[in-house]
């Protein structure tokens, strides 16, 4: 399924947005300046990556402060041990989509 979330120039840099889909994908812009789409729920626990603090192109849990890869969504420290899925973003004439893959 794909979905058109916002013009770019309205997503600042360490800026995101909460997709209200099910489950719920978090858009985040980079530091790099680059748009990433993972899944907005922490795999620790119950917290929305969409609220936590960009730092490069990793955005920090606000919960118990797990980094994760915007790009791949991985995380690069404890306590979150699983990675977060990742969605297809893509830019067309200014405008971003993502693709939410499922299964
Ligand atoms: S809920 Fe994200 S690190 Fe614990």
């Amino acid at each position: 399924m794909r979905m058109k979330v916002c013009a770019l120039d309205d997503l600042d840099i360490g800026g995101a947005i909460k997709l209200d889909v099910q489950p719920p994908v978090a858009v985040i812009r980079g530091e790099s300046g680059d748009v990433f789409a993972i899944d907005d729920t922490c795999t620790h626990a119950d917290a929305s990556l969409s609220e936590g603090f960009v730092e490069g192109d990793a955005v920090e849990c606000p919960l118990h402060m797990a980094f994760f890869c915007l790009k791949s969504g991985q995380p690069s420290c404890p306590p979150a041990t699983v990675p977060v899925k990742t969605h297809r973003v893509e830019l067309i004439d200014g405008d971003i989509y993502v693709e939410i893959s499922r299964g």
